[in-house]
């Protein structure tokens, strides 16, 4: 006799694990489908996907060790602290970095447990349609079992996307998985794609000392960003060191005895070679269905491989719902988070909603870039009449004594109703005060709301309600 559940979330990264949390929270009896071991030592799923193995967690945690190497090294003279034998243990750090992840995906198994969240090991495809609801094969080492499931939360996320002549063997040649294992750093990082991983990753080991070439086949840079944040984290890339060449082709990628070359054309179509000692390709993620046979409950995926959703996250097959970067919309942890809960909700007769326009995003760069809402070349192509406010960090007490007074805060408001139409910030802790600005247009606030509003002083955040000051010419500060 098949076990039957209310709810199968297939895939335990961060929309998943969090669907079933939800779902549980929610009354139902609920399983979740994992197979990835991203190599733990007993070759048991892990839980809390690409987010918690592979990406955001043990990124940031070298993000921050990285960080704190640049600052010792460069930035402590002026406070007057001198430091001598500075060393850099990169497999300390690496260690400290699998601790968190442990320490986080044991976390989740420890939610599934408080919640009554049945955790199935293996491969979960689609088997058929049944009265009461769907078939799902389970498939791991230990052989096949058959669920079923009244209602199905489809979560399997996605992969790094490769290109034909530069293969990813995860050692020399790498995507995101490999480029986080370096056990020193290497002399030459080659990096193809300037994108949020490129940026994040290079960052990372050029701050302990690689010489970083980014190659990008875009002839602009950062272009989801605000022009003037571009322009911004552009100068300042530059001035810590890392090549961006914009508009090139990608040619054939070799191994070589000290690492691998890489030829390119560039914007003006002459050719080059990049030799390095490691590359790292970061050109984009693609979903995860190949494994789901959703031929067999009458899916398709999309040309681009997604599964087609509503507004709700509901599929075409009725009670069968998919989430996070499995569907369209921004490949991040917490869009799929919000998906999870949306979808769980759905299936409780619930009434959520999503506003993917105060979704907020984040460059954990040095500084951190953050924006919520639009850019201001996106209105000026939508012919919207809008105003803008900007406040440097330079003039903000609390930037000035932690020593990190690069970027602004630009906030955009509509010319008429004067609702906050976007928000971006380049500067110290913007994945921080991003918040207040996503909550500010979840409540659809103006920007005198912001400017009304008492902020702590001194705090970074005081350069928020003065961008927002700024929109009726009447900073305070500047
Ligand atoms: P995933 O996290 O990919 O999880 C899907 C899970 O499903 C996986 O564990 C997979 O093994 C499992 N699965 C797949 N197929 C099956 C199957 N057939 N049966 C059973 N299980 C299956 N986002 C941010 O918001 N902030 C960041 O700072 C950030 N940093 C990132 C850094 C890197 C290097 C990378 C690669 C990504 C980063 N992201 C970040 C993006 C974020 O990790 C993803 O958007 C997020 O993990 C998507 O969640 P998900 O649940 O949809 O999929
Ligand atoms: P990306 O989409 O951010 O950037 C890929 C870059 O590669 C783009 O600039 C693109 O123009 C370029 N590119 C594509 N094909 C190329 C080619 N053939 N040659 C040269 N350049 C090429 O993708 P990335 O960096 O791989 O990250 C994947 C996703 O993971 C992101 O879109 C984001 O959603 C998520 N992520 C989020 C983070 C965050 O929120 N802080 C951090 C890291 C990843």
């Amino acid at each position: 006799m098949n076990r039957t559940f209310d709810v199968v979330v297939i895939g335990a990264g961060p929309g998943g694990y969090i669907a079933a949390i939800r779902a549980a929270q929610l009354g139902f009896s609920v399983a979740c489908c994992e197979f990835n071991s991203y190599d733990d030592p007993a070759g048991e799923p892990r839980l809390g996907g690409t987010c918690l193995n592979a990406g955001c967690i043990p990124l940031k945690a070298l993000v921050s060790s990285s960080e704190l190497f640049e600052k010792i090294s460069h930035h402590l003279e002026d406070h007057g602290i001198t430091v001598n034998g500075l060393h850099m243990d990169v497999l300390r750090m690496q260690k400290r970095k699998e601790s968190i992840v442990d320490r986080m995906t044991g976390g989740v198994q420890f939610l599934f447990r408080k919640n009554g969240v049945t955790l199935l090991k293996g491969r979960a495809s689609f088997a058929g349609r049944v009265d009461e609801g769907y078939r799902i094969v389970v498939r791991s080492k230990d052989g096949d079992e058959e669920v079923l499931a009244k209602k199905v939360i489809i979560a399997t996320g996605s992969k790094a996307r490769h290109i034909p002549n530069v293969k990813v063997d995860n050692e020399t040649i790498c995507d995101n998985e490999g480029a986080m294992k370096f056990t020193e750093p290497p002399k030459r990082l080659g990096i193809i794609g300037a994108g949020v991983i490129g940026l994040e990753i290079g960052s990372v080991w050029r701050r302990l000392g690689a010489e970083v070439t980014v190659l990008e086949v875009m002839p602009s840079f950062l272009g989801a960003c605000d022009e003037s944040i571009s322009r911004q984290a552009s100068k300042l890339f530059l001035k810590q060191g890392l090549h961006i060449r914009l508009g090139v082709k990608i040619g054939q990628a070799k191994l070589t005895e000290s690492g691998v070359s890489i030829s390119y054309t560039d914007d003006q179509g002459a050719e080059h070679l990049l030799e390095c000692d490691r590359l790292i390709v970061s050109i984009g993620r693609v979903p995860n269905t190949e494994e789901l046979n959703l031929e067999a409950i009458g899916l398709q995926t999309d040309e681009r491989g997604f599964i087609p959703v509503d507004d709700h996250c509901a599929t075409a097959s009725s009670g069968v719902y998919a989430i996070g970067d499995v569907v369209r919309g921004p490949m991040l942890a917490h869009k799929a988070e919000d998906e999870g809960v949306m979808a769980a909700e759905m299936i409780a007769g619930m009434k959520p909603h999503i506003d993917y326009g105060s979704m907020p995003w984040v460059i954990y760069t040095t500084p951190e870039i953050a924006w919520v809402g639009k850019t201001e070349q996106q209105l000026r192509s939508e012919g919207r009449d809008y105003k803008t406010g900007q406040f440097p960090f330079s003039a903000n007490g609390r930037a000035l004594s932690l020593g990190d007074s690069d970027g602004f805060v630009k906030m955009i408001a509509d010319a008429k109703t004067d609702e906050i139409l976007g928000v971006h910030i380049i500067g110290s802790n913007a994945s921080d005060l991003i918040a207040e600005a996503a909550l500010a247009m979840e409540f659809r606030a103006s920007s005198e709301d912001v400017a009304r509003t008492c902020h702590p002083h001194p705090s970074l955040s005081e350069a928020v309600r003065e961008a927002a000051l700024a929109i009726e010419k009447r900073a305070l500060n500047i």
